[in-house]
């Protein structure tokens, strides 16, 4: 079995864009820069935020958190936002998610520019996407896709089965790997046999937050599994996958943690230099 080492493709990932933010910065006398919002005290949102930020400074981003408490205004997020769209150092713009109830999220998403929108959730990247245009692609998806590509290079024609709909991860997945002329079958809470589904499966992609949901007797042999899930259980934080059981049928899988998570941080850097080129251009 191949463990997929998200931690070491993430650290060549963030050494090549090092190099590039480098030589960026000397053409343009200005660094890509990176502003995340976060809102409230949730603990997982903050080391979230925080790990990002202490990334976009190892590869040379200029970063920057505005925190907000948790009883924020909608309104001074919005103008806030609105400010961020115009600021030329600004080069990439999230809002770190979950949001307080009284903040409307597609409100939120959709007051960043599309051009700043670096977790590419804004509508238009979406249609994008779906319209296979350029776009920018969801950091999580993203990682789970370059991860897939580097121990499968040609997926024509592959059965791949995501498990979860949800527009951050499930929908965006399925996007790519269409893309990549797969059979995408997304499932969800509502299906009916998700063991049979599975079992068809060339590539499972698991983004459902069920703690080791999936299990050895429903993965093909020779199977990749993606593990999107990271839940805290009383045995500490576990996948969505079965890993110990799944390892020994699977083709290759990814470890969790080190595996997606790494990936998605990464993802969001690699997200931040194409809009500063993009912004450049
Ligand atoms: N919360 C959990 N994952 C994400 C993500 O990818 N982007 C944002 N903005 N918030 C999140």
């Amino acid at each position: 079995m191949i463990l997929i080492d998200g931690k070491k493709i993430a650290a060549e990932i963030r050494e090549e864009l090092k190099k590039e933010v480098s030589q960026l910065k000397k053409k343009n006398n200005q660094a890509p820069g990176l502003t995340v919002i976060l809102i409230g005290d949730l603990a997982p949102s903050q080391i979230y935020v925080r790990m990002k930020e202490k990334a976009a400074n190892e590869v040379g981003l200029k970063s920057e958190i505005i925190k907000y408490p948790n009883d924020v205004e909608e309104k001074t997020v919005l103008d806030k936002i609105d400010e961020l769209n115009k600021d030329s150092l600004v080069s990439g713009i999230l809002v770190q998610l979950p949001l307080p109830k009284h903040i409307d999220k597609k409100k939120v998403i959709e007051k960043i520019s599309p051009s700043k929108d670096v977790d590419g959730f804004h509508p238009i990247n979406v249609g994008n996407l779906s319209s296979g245009y350029e776009s920018t692609v969801p950091c999580t998806p993203l990682g789970c896709y370059l991860l897939i590509k580097k121990y499968e290079k040609n997926l024509n024609g592959k059965k791949a089965v995501v498990i979860g709909r949800s527009n951050l991860n499930g929908k965006p997945m399925m996007q790519l790997l269409l893309k990549e002329n797969c059979t995408v079958t997304i499932t969800h809470s509502k299906t009916k046999d998700l063991k049979a589904e599975c079992l068809e499966a060339d590539i499972i992609v698991a983004a459902v937050g069920i703690p080791e949901l999936v299990k050895a007797d429903w993965i093909k042999k020779d199977a990749i599994v993606i593990d999107v899930g990271i839940n805290k259980t009383e045995k500490g934080i576990v996948g969505d996958v079965a890993f110990d059981e799944v390892s020994k049928i699977a083709k290759a899988l990814t470890p969790v943690p080190g595996g997606v998570g790494p990936m998605t941080i990464a993802c969001l850097l690699k997200n931040t230099v194409e809009c500063f080129k993009r912004l450049q251009n």
